[in-house]
This record gives C-alpha cells, sequence and structure tokens, in this order.
C-alpha cells in the first residue's frame, strides 16, 4: 500500500478477532508511533502494552472506576466495564507525558505529540492490514484509571487503540469536500 493510499483510506474497525499483533508488527507499530513530529525532542509519551490477563487488569481499573463514581453501580454496569478492553486482543494506552512549564512547549504541544503517535500507531496498524480502533471514553479521563496506569499530575491519557486482527469488513471512507475546510488565502 502506497502512503497516500493509506492516509487517505484508513478507517477504524471496532470488530476486533484473535491473534493479538505479533512482535514485528509491533515493532512497526512503534516505529511508526515513535516518528511522530515532536517539538524539542521531548519524546512526550508512555505506551502501555496490554494482552491476555494484562486486559482483565485494566477492565479491573475500569470497573473501580465506575465503583468510584457510583458505589450503588448494580454488577451489570460494573461488568460492563470490566469486560470493555476484552473486545481486542490487544489495547495499547498512549499516554502523554507532558513536562510541564516549559515555554517554548507548552502541554497541549506535547498532548499532540502524542496525538500524532497514536495516529501513527493506526495508520501502521491498518498498512500491516490488522485493525484498529481509537478509543477514549469516560475511563481516560478518570482518576482511579490515572493513578492506576501510574500517570503523574500532567500526563494524560491520550487513547487507548483497541488492535488485532480484522473482525468484519472496514465500513466505506466517508468522503468530504475539501472545499469545506480549507480557506486560502491567495
Ligand atoms: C481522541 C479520540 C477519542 C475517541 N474516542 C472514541 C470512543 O471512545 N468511542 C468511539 O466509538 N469512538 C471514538 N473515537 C472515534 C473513532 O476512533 C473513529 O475515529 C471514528 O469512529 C471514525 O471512524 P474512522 O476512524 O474510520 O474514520 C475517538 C477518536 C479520537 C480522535
Amino acid at each position: 500500500m502506497d502512503a497516500l493510499t493509506l492516509l487517505h483510506e484508513r478507517s477504524s474497525m471496532g470488530k476486533l478477532a484473535e491473534p493479538a499483533p505479533s512482535a514485528e508488527q509491533l515493532s512497526v507499530i512503534y516505529q511508526a508511533a515513535l516518528r511522530a513530529p515532536d517539538h524539542k525532542e521531548l519524546r512526550p509519551w508512555r505506551f502501555i502494552e496490554f494482552s491476555g490477563e494484562g486486559r482483565e487488569r485494566l477492565g479491573e481499573l475500569f470497573a473501580e472506576a465506575e465503583f468510584q463514581e457510583d458505589p450503588h453501580a448494580d454488577d451489570d454496569t460494573l461488568n460492563s466495564a470490566r469486560k470493555k478492553p476484552l473486545r481486542a486482543p490487544m489495547v495499547i494506552a498512549v499516554i502523554a507525558k507532558v513536562t510541564p512549564e516549559l515555554d517554548k512547549v507548552p502541554k497541549m504541544e506535547q498532548v499532540i505529540s502524542a496525538g500524532c503517535a497514536a495516529h501513527g500507531i493506526l495508520l501502521a496498524a491498518h498498512a500491516q492490514g490488522l485493525g484498529a480502533m481509537w478509543r477514549s471514553g469516560k475511563y481516560a479521563f478518570d482518576s482511579v484509571v490515572r493513578k492506576g496506569l501510574s500517570l503523574s499530575e500532567n500526563d494524560e491519557v491520550v487513547a487507548f487503540i483497541y488492535v488485532g486482527a480484522l473482525g468484519g469488513r472496514h465500513k466505506p471512507v466517508a468522503e468530504h469536500s475539501v472545499a469545506d475546510f480549507v480557506e486560502r488565502w491567495e
């Protein structure tokens, strides 16, 4: 697949199947992530890979977050939270590891860099015929989850990227008119 086809045609895959990406596929994925634009070469990111029972540990964090939000939450709610990471054979958390108080590289720039790294992961997964979907959801912003993933005060969970083999067909890529989004000053 050539680069522009990839950029134009990448799409998300919500239905993901076993197996998890191989070590070689993951290496390609992370190399792509590490090419994200990065002001001052701060490398403002951390990646946490959840597979196998590791996904259950993440699910326990999600359930704990639900419980802390509502100690009366019923079993269905807690179990639904628990099962979320099991929707794919692997989940990769992309965390913006923010160095605060840098005049030239404010927090927003560092978070954007980590977002670009997340996009790199999606692109490299797609290019290898894998399925991937970027999810955040309320757990990305939850204090229990933040603590469980050892985020520092200024860090942010940018993405939970669900990745695996294609479990269905890609939906057709939406066509947008460039003119609706581009202004030209000539
Ligand atoms: C920061 C961010 C967070 C997202 N969180 C979710 C989410 O929690 N749940 C969801 O269904 N889609 C979420 N999405 C959207 C999907 O990843 C996807 O981009 C969208 O469904 C459009 O599909 P496409 O990527 O094939 O164009 C998120 C996207 C971004 C950029």
